[in-house]
């Protein structure tokens, strides 16, 4: 097992990484403990639960909102919990962004960890400390930074995600080598059929080193107030696409990237080699580079984006493979690139 530590402003996190699903106990500090779950992963490993409360909440986007949240407080209120409860999310990335939110806010906040249960939460969703729902459209427009004392990725319970979902963990990983690490997106050009068949080595390498960026990120900017908005790319477009056409997290992500790489040659950064090398890798993790979209509502979704300022969005753009920059792009130019797709 392998631990990476993230120092939040309201405490840290610890993410262990091949350590075993039914280990977490031993990382829960108190005796009442309600757990958070999916009916799917329910399903498959309520039998390495613990004896503790579980609360079941409902399954894909459409369920992470205040509704579920609000179902989330009236069990705790009708198991008579308080604030020496602990909570644990058992899941992928929604069930994981409504446990923290859900921890956080109850009660002024009590203590909560995740058994994170899809790639695309061990290597992005669960790490950080991002916890939120979405609201009349908006998406993660919601939300606290808070840190889950503690994320386990436990790769084995990977065998069980549905392919689709375990490709979109796949985009994320991509999205990290893409802004932070070159050489993390040449390892995974090589190995890309290992790691889709998940070679034990090569996926634990993957998410180790995913959560390894993001987490140097997260531990000097926290906040988001300036580099950890680099790990948007790919997700300006991509959210507007998620909300128009119902694409799961990361399908839009992958083809938001792809959109987001042609709009950084358009600027004169990205050389046109680049652009490929990111659709190629993508094409090759069976993930979506294009999808057919309306435009309009596309637009209209993109001027809902939590990171627009006024005429602008703050957009991350690619300087080459491994290194991004944030720029202030008026959202006439990006209509102008949708336009042109
Ligand atoms: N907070 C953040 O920083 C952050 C970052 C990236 C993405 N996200 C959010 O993450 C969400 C997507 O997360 P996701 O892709 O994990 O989707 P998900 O949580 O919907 O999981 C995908 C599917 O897999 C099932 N599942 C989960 N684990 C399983 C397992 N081990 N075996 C079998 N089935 C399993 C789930 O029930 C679901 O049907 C989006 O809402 C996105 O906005 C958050």
């Amino acid at each position: 097992m392998k631990t990476i530590h993230i120092q939040g402003i309201k405490g840290d996190s610890i993410i262990r990484i091949g350590e075993a699903f039914e280990n977490f106990k031993k990382y829960v500090p108190v005796e009442n403990v309600v757990i958070v779950t999916d009916p799917n992963v329910a399903g498959y490993y309520q039998n390495r639960f613990p004896p503790y409360e579980v609360i079941q909440i409902g399954v894909g986007e459409r369920v992470k909102t205040l509704d579920t949240v609000q179902h989330i407080y009236e069990q705790l209120l009708h198991m008579e919990a308080d604030r020496s409860w602990f909570m644990v999310g058992i899941g992928g990335g929604i069930v994981c962004d409504i446990a923290g939110f859900a921890a956080s806010t109850f009660m002024r906040g009590i203590r909560f960890g995740f058994v994170s249960t899809t790639l695309l939460s061990q290597v992005d969703a669960s790490v950080g400390g991002k916890n939120g729902v979405n609201f009349e459209g908006y998406k993660n427009i919601v939300g606290v930074f808070n840190q889950p004392e503690f994320v386990i990725c436990d790769m084995t319970v990977l065998k069980t995600v549905p392919h689709r979902d375990l490709l979109c963990g796949f985009a994320e990983i991509v999205k990290h080598g893409a802004v932070a690490d070159g050489n993390m997106f040449s390892y995974l050009e090589e190995s890309y059929q290992d790691a889709l068949s998940l070679d034990p080595d090569i996926i634990e390498k993957l998410v180790y080193d995913s959560v390894v960026i993001k987490s140097a990120i997260v531990n000097r900017d926290e906040r988001e107030s300036g580099e950890r908005k680099k790990l948007n790319f790919g997700h300006t477009f991509g959210h507007s696409i998620e909300a128009v056409s119902g694409v799961p997290h990361g399908e839009a992500v992958s083809v938001g990237m792809v959109l987001a790489a042609k709009l950084s040659e358009a600027r004169g950064y990205l050389i046109k080699r680049d652009v490929e090398r990111i659709e190629s890798l993508l094409k090759n993790l069976k993930l979506p580079t294009e999808l057919p979209i309306h435009k309009k509502e596309m637009l209209d979704a993109l001027k809902k984006d939590k990171k627009r300022k006024g005429d602008c969005i703050d957009f991350v753009l690619l300087q080459e493979i491994g290194r991004a920059i944030l720029e202030q792009i008026p959202i006439k130019e990006l209509e102008q690139i949708l336009m042109k797709w």
